[in-house]
């Protein structure tokens, strides 16, 4: 239906007869003439529609309205450029030509539009209702696009690895993730259910003890959980596994992955290898085991400062094994009182205990500080002395166990960094591995212990007697994610591969022998029949297209991603399901509204 995309002319092509189709992305009427700016997903060219060249394409030319579909046929003619006057537009790859065109084809009119395609709309539910429409905007099918492209690099660079693209089910049973699980009734099998998987893990870990050696898979994972700007109900990940590696092989592997995704997306090169940093490290200087380290704001200790201190809260903390650490957020003092409100709030929000933060701020040579008259003239200057705290500075301080002082920092941390504007450098990519993370940790409300990563992460060689004698909260993991400028980008472990460590394993996470059985028995089973030693990791797909595309919620990235609410508002799912359908599936709803809307048979 056409001869040239509409962002493939140029000079070089005056004279040609082309013909072009797309969407009419502007249409302006100069004294008669008629200019249509035409689009198609490369670019916008501009038609010309002179009465002198086609009567008949210029009367209809007249009735065009944005969004209708046309093929215009036509001579390429350089734009009018002499000394009184230039119609050549340098933003525009076409700009220096444009179509005349002598005959127009309208193939489909559009309605009126329910907004405005050519200007940023802040309605995110009338965009996603009408994603059709918002994708047909440049900055959206450029984000589709660039997924695409990067989707293909990491393909091809792992392909090249000699790994193997496997599918793995969908309709499978539950996997521990730490989320929600999406459940399937299956009509076949009455009264039970299939679970969509949260990740690939058994599966991809299975297919190593079938001798498959190195696997891929670009998959869908799903998970019942509260949505963030990061996080939908369903997403992909680039899921790796390989047998006979060890954690080096797989950082590198993922370096290596990561530095032919960013080369074809955004033609750059990052580093070959990417700083290191263990958990412990992460959340004593950031507060966050994925820390952003475009930004400094590191948490300092204040053990040394407040050592012979008589200051109550203070000294009972430090008495009881915990910590007093503060953050300098540098020429931060004229924070309003707006902003320390919102602080406050998500301190209390992290664990704070009280309702406001203790600080101190220099604000024309003056200390001012709730807690300037507690402190003794040593801990004042000392404090000063440790956190290089100078004029216009404010430092928040906290106290209380090391892990709560690190959550409550960490998080007033990237809040300030936010509101001194520290992350708006998008061309900034400060990747790191996070390593030797724990492999249990404790659940503050039931007391028990759960998996850091998931049940399959192997325990970190030198930590095995810890493990067996039940000192969970020492054993580290051999498991490592990748950071990206604050965002976990992906995450992965070397896995248990011995039957009786992964039955020790359930053990911790409390799971006794009969519930292993019927929840992990193939698992289990297939560690009987010589399984490899084996590890991998996977990558969120969705993250990493958010941030090589610059933007700040992985639905930009998504062709039809739901709204917070889990929705999607164009097609309206979820939805309800008719009684009859139910009943098949052996479903009766408890829920009221679902009874008001099932059908004639009910
Ligand atoms: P994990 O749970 O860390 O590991 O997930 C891997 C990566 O997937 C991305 N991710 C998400 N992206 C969008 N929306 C979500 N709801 C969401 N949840 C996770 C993140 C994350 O780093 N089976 C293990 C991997 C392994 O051990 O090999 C797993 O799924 O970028």
């Amino acid at each position: 239906m056409r001869t040239h995309h509409c962002n493939e002319l140029r000079e070089s092509h005056i004279g040609q007869a082309v013909t072009l189709i797309g969407w009419v992305n502007s249409a302006r009427d100069q004294g008669g003439v008629i200019f249509i700016d035409l689009r198609d997903r490369e670019g916008v060219t501009q038609c010309v529609f002179r009465t002198e060249v086609s009567n008949d394409a210029a009367d209809l030319s007249h009735k065009l309205r944005v969004e209708d579909v046309v093929q215009i046929s036509g001579r390429v003619e350089a734009r009018l450029r002499s000394e009184e006057i230039d119609t050549t537009n340098d933003k525009l790859a076409t700009g220096k030509i444009e179509v005349v065109a002598d005959q127009l084809v309208v193939i489909n009119k559009a309605d009126v539009l329910p907004f405005q395609l050519d200007k940023e709309l802040s309605n995110e539910d009338l965009r996603m209702k009408y994603r059709y429409l918002d994708l047909r905007r440049p900055r959206m099918t450029r984000n589709i696009r660039l997924r695409s492209k990067i989707t293909s690099a990491a393909r091809r660079f792992l392909n090249d690895a000699g790994y193997d693209e496997i599918e793995t089910p969908i309709l499978s049973n539950p996997t521990p993730e730490g989320a929600r699980d999406f459940l399937v009734p299956a009509r076949l099998n009455p009264g039970r259910f299939y679970a969509l998987p949260q990740a690939p893990q058994q599966y991809k870990q299975l297919l190593m003890v079938a001798g498959i050696e190195k696997y891929f898979q670009i998959a869908r994972c799903f998970r019942d959980e509260d949505l963030r700007a990061d996080r939908q109900p369903e997403f992909t990940q680039i899921d790796i596994e390989a047998s006979f590696v060890g954690q080096e092989d797989i950082i590198r592997l993922v370096e290596g992955l990561l530095q032919e995704m960013f080369q074809a997306g955004l033609g750059i090169e990052i580093p070959k290898s990417f700083e290191r940093m263990t958990y412990q490290q992460a959340m004593d200087i950031y507060g966050s085991d994925k820390p952003d380290t475009r930004y400094d704001l590191k948490i300092i200790d204040l053990a040394q400062c407040f050592a012979q201190t008589e200051f109550k809260i203070f000294r009972s903390v430090l008495d009881q094994g915990g910590v007093v650490r503060a953050i300098n957020a540098k020429s931060f003092a004229s924070i309003t009182t707006g902003q320390m409100n919102r602080l406050n709030e998500i301190a209390v929000q992290a664990g704070l205990p009280v309702k406001n933060l203790a600080f101190i701020k220099l604000e024309n040579g003056e200390y001012k500080s709730p807690l300037w008259k507690i402190f003794t003239d040593e801990e004042k200057s000392a404090v000063v002395k440790a956190m290089n705290l100078e004029e216009g500075d404010i430092v928040f301080f906290a106290a209380g166990s090391r892990e709560n002082v690190s959550t409550i920092l960490g998080r007033v941390r990237t809040e300030c960094a936010e509101m001194l504007q520290l992350t708006l450098n998008k061309n900034q990519w400060n990747f790191l591995w996070v390593v030797d993370f724990p492999l249990l940790a404790q659940d503050e409300e039931s007391g028990n212990w759960v998996a850091v990563h998931h049940p399959f992460t192997r325990p970190h060689p030198d930590d095995l007697q810890k493990l067996a004698s039940g000192d969970f909260a020492n054993v580290r993991a051999v498991a490592y994610d990748v950071v990206l400028n604050g965002y976990e980008l992906g995450g992965g472990s070397i896995r248990i591969h011995e039957k009786d460590l992964q039955a020790q394993m359930f053990s911790a996470l409390g799971i006794d022998e009969h519930e292993q059985q019927i929840k992990f028995g193939h698992l289990l089973d297939a560690f009987r029949f010589g399984a490899p030693p084996h590890g991998g990791l996977a990558l969120g797909l969705d993250r990493i297209a958010m941030l090589i595309a610059g933007e700040d919620s992985i639905r930009e990235v998504i062709a039809f991603p739901k709204n917070n609410k889990g929705a999607d508002l164009m097609a309206s799912s979820p939805c309800h399901i008719e009684h009859k359908l139910l009943r098949e599936v052996y479903i009766s709803s408890t829920y009221k509204e679902a009874k008001q809307t099932v059908s004639s048979d009910s």
